[in-house]
């Protein structure tokens, strides 16, 4: 069961740019602001297209950026 914290799904993507400033605001995606606040850029994160993913988004995952059931806990 998931809550408002679970995570977001997505597919048909190649890459994305993750998160690793803790300072974005589309967390656990990059949205620049390593840039004014500071800290390391984001590191890309190679996907399947064909597959669907869970992105964390409750900050709690050891498997960053992907939700690895720790919101539930
Ligand atoms: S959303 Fe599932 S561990 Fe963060």
């Amino acid at each position: 069961m998931e809550n408002s914290t679970g995570p977001i799904e997505i597919t048909g993507k190649d890459s994305i740019w993750a998160c690793t400033c803790m300072s974005s605001w589309l967390w656990p995606i990059c949205d620049g602001s390593h840039h004014t606040y500071g800290g390391e850029g984001p590191e890309e994160v190679v996907l399947d297209p064909a597959k669907t993913y869970r992105l964390c988004q409750c900050f709690k995952t050891a498997n960053r950026p992907f939700c690895d059931g720790s919101h539930l806990r």
